[in-house]
């Protein structure tokens, strides 16, 4: 575990007003995870547009729900009808995105949630100070593999025949770039397995991380 007072350290040194004191929680993630009977992570579903993140996203969710887990779901399209909905698809907007994403996932880590953020999140120094939020072993990428030939064929919002007549600019695997995981904790093979494979991929996962209640081990 990283030392909190280090933690709060390293954030002070980017805040801009220093007069803050940080004020720990008596109520604590632990007591929290303890009522809940599971542990609270992310799932961190990075992949192209049309590569079934969300979907995917929502049918874990519906599985762990089942099962009394306390779960919430982050999407890319319905953040940026709000909190995002400043920002646009520069590099530095989705970085900025991802940074705020970041951080939300951590309040609801401390909730004692399982947060499952589903977002392109395209670069890997992106997702990787998204990582360094957490604690090892608490956030967990999982790369939703589908190619762009698949992706595009799908195109289920039409954006992809609208970024190749260039009424999208700055669209992920055509005019901005996509950065695979090198090394995340699950690949799912979210172009060619039916769902229900990969749901239960992560599932498996989960359980052999003992994540999950007990009657889910
Ligand atoms: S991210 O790159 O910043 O992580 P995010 O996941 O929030 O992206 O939003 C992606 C969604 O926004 C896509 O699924 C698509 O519906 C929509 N979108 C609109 N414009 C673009 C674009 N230029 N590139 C990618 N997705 C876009």
């Amino acid at each position: 575990m990283p030392d909190p007072v280090a933690q709060v350290e390293g954030a002070r040194r980017m805040i801009k007003d220093r007069n803050t004191v940080w004020h720990h929680a008596t109520v604590s993630r632990s007591r929290r995870e303890e009522k809940n009977r599971h542990r609270s992570v992310v799932l961190w579903f990075t992949g192209l547009s049309g590569a079934g993140k969300s979907t995917l996203a929502h049918a874990v969710e519906a599985e762990l729900y089942r099962f009394d887990c306390r779960t919430l779901v982050l999407d890319g399209d319905n953040i940026r009808h709000g909190l995002c909905s400043d920002l646009g698809f520069s590099i530095h907007d989705r970085s900025e995105n991802i940074r705020r994403i970041g951080e939300v996932a951590k309040l609801f880590i401390e909730a004692g949630v399982i947060a499952m953020a589903a977002f392109i999140s395209p670069l890997r120094a992106d997702r990787e100070r998204a990582r360094s939020l957490f604690p090892h072993g608490d956030f967990i990428e999982i790369y939703c593999q589908a190619s762009l030939e698949v992706c595009e064929r799908r195109d289920v919002k039409d954006m992809y025949r609208r970024a190749r007549a260039g009424e999208i600019k700055e669209f992920t695997g055509i005019s901005s770039p996509y950065e695979a995981p090198e090394n995340p904790e699950l690949v799912v093979n979210t172009g060619g397995s039916p769902l229900s494979d990969c749901v239960g991929q992560i599932v498996d996962f989960l359980r052999q991380r003992n994540i999950l209640p007990l009657e889910m081990r």
